[in-house]
């Protein structure tokens, strides 16, 4: 079932996002080499908390920590842990934050240090597969023009778009329908709604596609053990454009 929000809903998704925004410019401010992925999500849990929000993903199905903290061949859902971040890294931390009843999630990846010319290009890309998506999007658009266009970036510039993880409404709920794929057919899909709050999330690899589930029932990998990167932000559709809630 689709939510369509309400102008009250929608002030409400705005704090969240805000929160989640603040947050990610916090880590981005704080992350370097040496810290701990465990340490990161400290830094994510205290901002959160100290905003009077609460970090969604923790206790989310069993999931441990405040913050997916993902590192080169981790494509999401890495679990904090005592795993040194070094020179080089290119580091992406997804959050979700609620407050009012309502959720915000979003995720950069952050460049460690001194990061390599091909790394760099990989974070540069993913991101601006997030801002083809939105180009032109508005109320009427179908869904799957979302992941065309993402895809069609990505391939372009020769990397693999993940099919095994996908954006996805939000609301009162981190993951609400619809499934936002980053891949399809252009002119595919239902049409969004002016109302509706949707997450693109992007998540790109250096090398194949394909990626493998670890044993530990989270962390997503590369099957190639090449780099990955991520980049998310929550969406309003409105008549006439998109608002990016988390920017
Ligand atoms: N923030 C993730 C997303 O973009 C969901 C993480 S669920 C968790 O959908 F439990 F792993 F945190
Ligand atoms: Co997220
Ligand atoms: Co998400």
């Amino acid at each position: 079932m689709i939510n369509v929000k309400t102008p009250d809903e929608i002030e409400l998704m705005r704090e969240s996002c805000r929160i989640v925004k603040e947050t990610l410019d916090f880590v981005g401010k704080n992350i370097r080499a040496g810290m701990t992925t465990k340490e990161v999500d400290e830094l994510v849990y205290r901002y959160i908390t100290s905003c009077g929000a609460i970090p969604s993903s923790l206790g989310y199905c069993g999931y441990p920590a405040s913050s997916c903290v993902s590192v080169n061949e981790v494509v999401v859902h890495g679990i904090p842990s005592d795993r040194i971040i070094v020179d080089g890294d290119i580091v992406s931390v997804d959050i979700t934050a609620e407050k009012n009843g309502f959720n915000g999630d979003a995720a950069r990846t952050f460049l460690i240090g001194d990061v390599s010319e091909e790394k760099k290009r990989l974070v540069k890309v993913t991101e601006e597969c997030f801002f083809k998506a939105i180009e032109g999007l508005q109320a009427g658009v179908p869904l799957y023009d979302i992941g065309y266009a993402v895809q069609t970036h990505a391939e372009a510039n020769g990397y693999g778009v993940v099919r095994a993880l996908v954006g996805h409404g939000i609301g009162r709920e981190m993951h609400e329908d619809p499934s936002v794929p980053n891949y399809g057919k252009k002119g595919a899909g239902m049409r969004l709604k002016a109302g509706m709050t949707i997450c693109i999330e992007p998540m790109i690899n250096m090398g194949t596609y394909k990626v493998d589930f670890n044993r530990d029932g989270w962390t997503v990998t590369t099957a190639d053990g090449k780099p990955s990167a991520h980049y998310e932000n929550t969406v309003l559709i409105k008549e006439d454009g998109v608002e990016i809630l988390t920017l």
